[in-house]
C-alpha cells in the first residue's frame, strides 16, 4: 500500500494528539507528537535551572542542548510511544502545568527548533507516519500529501485540558487552564520563527461541536481518500 505523510497542525488541547494517535494505529503508521520533544527540553530547562517563570538563561540552555537526547520508545501494553530525555521515561512529568506554562517560552529558540525539526523530518523520511504539532505542514514536512489544521473554541479547548489534568488527580482550577490555552495561543501564533500557522493546502477541522468518534471518521476519511488517489496515480 502506498504510504502518505500526514501533518496535523493546530491549537493547543484541539485534541489533535487523540486523533493523531489513532489515526496512526488505523493505518498502521507511526506516531509523533512533536508537543511532547519541546516538553521534554523544557523539562530538561527547568531542572538544570536555566528557564523559571522569572529567569531565561537562554544561552545557558543552548550551550546544553547537545546533551539533551530525547527518543520515543514504544510502550505495548499502552499501545503508544512515550517521550525519554536522556534515557528516562518523562512521559508523565512533561504534562505538568509547570512544563505547560514553560513551554511557549522554549519554544521560541530558534536553536532548539533547529534540533527539534532535524530529528523530525528523519523521522519521516520513510513516509507512514502521522505527526502533530505546530509547524508540522508548513516547515517540518511542507510536501505532506495530507494536512489537517485543528481548530476549537479557547473554552472548550480549555475545558477539555481542565477534564483531563483533574483525570490525572492534578490540583487546577479551569480559570488558570483557560489563562494558560490563551497564553499559549498568542504566544505559539506571535513567535517570530515558525509560528503556528495554517498551511494553504490545509484543511480547517474546527471540532469545537464534535465528539471524538465523528472527528475520528471524518478524519479517517481524509486520509483513505488521499491514500487511494495516491493509489491511482501510481498504476
Ligand atoms: O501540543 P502541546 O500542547 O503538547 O505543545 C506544547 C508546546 O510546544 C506548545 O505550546 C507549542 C510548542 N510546539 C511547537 O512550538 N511546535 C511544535 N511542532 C509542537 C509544539
Amino acid at each position: 500500500m502506498e504510504k502518505i505523510t500526514i501533518a496535523i497542525d493546530g491549537y493547543s488541547s484541539t485534541g489533535k494528539s487523540t486523533i493523531a494517535k489513532q489515526l496512526a494505529k488505523v493505518l498502521g503508521y507511526i506516531y509523533v507528537d512533536t508537543g511532547a520533544m519541546y516538553r521534554a527540553v523544557t523539562l530538561y530547562a527547568i531542572r538544570n535551572g536555566f528557564i523559571s517563570l522569572d529567569k531565561n538563561d537562554i544561552e545557558g540552555l543552548v550551550t546544553a542542548l547537545p546533551k539533551v537526547k530525547l527518543k520515543f520508545v514504544y510502550n505495548d501494553s499502552l499501545g503508544f510511544s512515550e517521550m525519554y530525555l536522556n534515557d528516562e521515561n518523562v512521559e508523565g512529568e512533561i504534562r505538568t502545568m509547570e512544563v505547560s506554562k514553560l513551554v511557549s517560552k522554549v519554544a521560541t529558540i530558534e536553536e532548539v527548533r533547529k534540533k527539534l525539526v532535524k530529528i523530525q523530518k528523519a523521522m519521516g523520511l520513510e513516509k507512514g507516519i502521522v505527526m502533530d504539532g505546530r509547524d508540522i505542514g508548513t516547515v517540518v514536512f511542507p510536501d505532506a500529501e495530507l494536512k489537517i489544521f485543528m481548530t476549537a473554541s479557547p473554552e472548550k479547548r480549555a475545558t477539555r485540558r481542565y477534564k483531563e489534568l483533574l483525570d490525572k488527580g492534578q490540583d487546577v482550577n479551569y480559570e488558570e487552564v483557560l489563562k494558560n490555552v490563551e497564553h499559549r495561543d498568542h504566544i505559539d501564533t506571535h513567535r517570530e520563527i515558525s509560528p503556528l500557522m495554517q498551511a494553504e493546502d490545509a484543511i480547517i477541522f474546527d471540532n469545537s461541536d464534535m465528539g471524538l468518534e465523528e472527528q475520528f471518521s471524518r478524519v479517517l476519511d481524509f486520509s483513505k481518500r488521499v491514500i487511494d488517489k495516491q493509489k491511482k496515480d501510481v498504476r
